[in-house]
């Protein structure tokens, strides 16, 4: 509760310092216009004109928000490869149940787990001021997710931009489509292949786990059960993981540079230090399918920078709505009344 109140009080000011610094000139320099892109086809460069400075906007938001708190960084990430990978990058994930509505939220990898609805509303809210029903939702989640893994410290990519907000969301499809850390090997290929990944593109993708933190109830059959565990990184997590209880208890995913998106995570799989089982699956002693590209990135963070931003890029073209598909929200977590 007193987190919570903490965390909108930071939101407030962020709003208050954003809106009042030079970023967003007056409310009414640009005028609303839910113009609809003519081609259907993401673009960089797709808000030069309409919501100049919406770009500066998120960063400025993004960036001091992760600074205050860098899990949140890690949250953003996640929500963009959530939203992504259920019925495409429309912002489904944002869309709050109702009486009459369900929406993702509380679907099985997302309850009581994805974090930082409450920034991308923040930043939404500013937007609307600047430029109303211009900059969508989906689009807010592809540059925050980047602004975050640059705030940490993480390679930065140009975001194609002009994605639209879906007004429909998919919890089957978030039940079944996102992977799950129970996964094996092929398990995790075959649900990346299946949205259109290779098994490398996933090995890539996987980097992001070297940054944020993942709760003692997804890691205990890994530090209780399996072998293939590092025995003193063992020891100390069932410390604060026991057999039973204390199940929101979070550890790091990369025990070495938890804040910071460098190649630390591949590094400790070499070490049998992976938090999740199905991240060390990636590393199977040297005799994986997927293990050297593993040792690659533990020896050489430019490449691994380099495949991480192009499979971002890559997701966040998953089935984009663009033209006149759904619409722009005014509000990310409900659709626009009619
Ligand atoms: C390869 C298959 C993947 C599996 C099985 C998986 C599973 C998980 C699980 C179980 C957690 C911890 C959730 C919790 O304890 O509440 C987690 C956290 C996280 N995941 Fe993944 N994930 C995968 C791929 C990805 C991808 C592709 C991305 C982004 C591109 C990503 C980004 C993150 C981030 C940043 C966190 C930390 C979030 C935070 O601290 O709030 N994951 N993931």
């Amino acid at each position: 509760m007193a987190d919570n109140k903490l965390r909108l009080c930071v939101l407030i000011c962020l709003i208050s310092i954003i809106s009042s610094s030079s970023l967003i000139p007056s409310a009414t320099t640009y005028v609303s216009s839910n113009i609809p892109d003519p081609f259907g086809k993401l673009s960089s460069s797709f808000y030069e004109t309409r919501c100049p400075g919406a770009l500066q906007i998120i960063k400025a938001a993004i960036t001091s928000a992760v600074e205050n708190d860098r899990r949140l960084g890690a949250s953003l990430l996640r929500l963009h490869f959530h939203d992504c990978f259920v019925q495409g990058c429309d912002a489904s994930v944002l869309l709050k149940d109702t009486p009459d509505f369900k929406g993702e939220q509380n679907a099985r990898p997302n309850a009581n787990s994805l974090r930082g609805y409450e920034i991308v509303e923040a930043v939404k809210a500013l937007l609307e001021i600047r430029c109303p029903q211009v900059v969508s939702c989906a689009d807010i989640l592809a540059v925050a997710a980047r602004d975050s893994v640059v705030a940490l410290g993480g390679p930065f990519w140009l975001v194609p931009l002009g994605r639209r907000d879906s007004k429909t969301a998919n919890l089957n499809a978030a039940n079944s489509d996102l992977p799950s850390p129970f996964l094996d090997l092929k398990g995790l290929i075959d649900a990346f292949y299946k949205k259109g990944f290779s098994a490398e593109e996933m090995v890539a993708l996987s980097g992001a786990h070297t940054i944020g933190k993942s709760k003692c109830a997804v890691y205990r059959s890994r530090i209780y059960n399996e072998s293939n565990i590092d025995s003193d990184y063992k020891i100390s997590l069932q410390a604060t993981c026991p057999n039973i209880g204390n199940d929101n208890y979070l550890s790091p995913l990369d025990t070495t540079t938890p804040d910071t998106f460098d190649n630390g995570f591949y590094k400790a799989l070499l070490y049998n230090k992976g938090l999740l089982h199905s991240d060390q699956q990636l590393y199977n002693g040297g005799y994986g399918s997927t293990d050297k590209q593993v040792s690659d990135y533990a020896n050489n963070v430019a490449l691994l920078g380099l495949d991480f931003a192009n499979a971002m890029i890559k997701m966040g073209n998953l089935s984009p709505l663009t033209g006149n598909q759904g619409e722009i929200r005014k509000y990310c977590s409900n659709v626009n009344k009619v």
